[in-house]
């Protein structure tokens, strides 16, 4: 498969900036979509084709998809009109000759039927294109993101979730299947429910946290309500906050704390831990 060229979109992002690497270093001919193609050479050097693409502009996809037969997919977060955002891009890429779709959607997609990922499934199986869906739970690396600043600057995990349990999984596990799932045959018609080994509760990451960092993080048990006023305080938009808020109330009712083998299974090795994890991430807390 190594001649083929693949296409990954969400470059550089949580997972797709992994999937590049991974693809490189098995001697993928790799094309990068890039919304910000400066800052996606910057990241990922120049030994990468980088194009620009953009969901939002047509006029970038013909360069993005020409001579590619396989494509990683990433919705970005702040896209979610699946049909009118995500949908004319997946047609115009099975178009131009794209034969095999690997998606990263989210575990227990298929009882959330409001998510754009079911939306985008839904689209990719009508197209009758291959394709493998990654159902992935929580991304550790949300800790080393998007809460980085509150757990560095204030040392404190503020999520309304209670004592509810997720089964994080690490980025880079997710793009090593995603790799595998571009580069293997046998991961056509696959959904893939990607998760790490455990299910932890968020008074363990700030233990396990505290631990690698040498100061006690504090894991804050906030109301909803009280989670949603703090991020509109700090300035974040409204619809980015309900989709937060909504996610996390989820979790809150146990919806993210299944358990899966299907990393193992795929890459013939158990997912990384969270010990791991935050060993590796630890510079970014400070
Ligand atoms: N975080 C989780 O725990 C989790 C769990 C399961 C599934 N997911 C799903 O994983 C997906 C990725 O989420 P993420 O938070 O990890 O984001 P991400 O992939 O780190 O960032 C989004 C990527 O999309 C690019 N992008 C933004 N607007 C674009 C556009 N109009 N056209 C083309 N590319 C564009 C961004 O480029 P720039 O950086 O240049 O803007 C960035 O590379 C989402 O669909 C999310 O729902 C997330």
């Amino acid at each position: 498969m190594s001649g083929n060229r693949v296409l990954v979109t969400g470059a550089p992002g949580n997972v797709g900036t992994d999937v590049v690497r991974e693809l490189v270093a098995m001697g993928c001919v790799v094309r990068v979509g890039a919304f910000d193609v400066a800052l996606a050479r910057q990241v990922l050097g120049e030994s990468v084709e980088v194009v620009r693409f953009d969901f939002l502009d047509a006029a970038t996809f013909a360069a993005a998809f020409e001579g590619v037969e396989r494509m990683f997919l990433v919705r970005p977060p702040a896209l979610g009109d699946a049909e009118r955002q995500i949908a004319p891009a997946i047609r115009a890429a099975v178009t131009a000759g794209v034969q095999h779709i690997v998606f990263l959607s989210l575990q227990g997609v298929e009882q959330n039927r409001f998510t754009p990922h079911y939306k985008i499934e839904q689209i990719i199986e009508g197209l009758g294109v291959a394709y493998t869906f990654l159902r992935a739970s929580f991304f550790m690396q949300n800790l080393s993101t998007t809460h980085r600043d509150e757990i560095r600057d204030e040392s404190v995990i503020y999520l309304p979730v209670g004592d509810a349990k997720t089964s994080f999984i690490d980025a880079r596990d997710i793009a090593a299947v995603a790799a595998r799932a571009l580069t293997e045959d046998g991961h056509a018609r696959r959904k893939y429910t990607l998760t790490g080994a455990e299910a932890l509760g968020y008074d363990v990451v700030a233990a396990k946290l505290s631990a690698v960092l040498g100061r006690p993080i504090r894991y804050a048990r906030p109301n909803v309500l009280a989670f949603v006023v703090r991020h509109l305080r700090a300035g974040k938009a409204l619809p980015y906050v309900l989709v937060m808020a909504l996610l996390y109330t989820l979790t809150r009712t146990g919806n993210a704390k299944d358990v899966t083998g299907e990393v193992e299974r795929v890459l013939g090795r158990p997912p990384r831990s969270f010990d791991q994890f935050a060993h590796d991430y630890r510079a970014v807390w400070g």
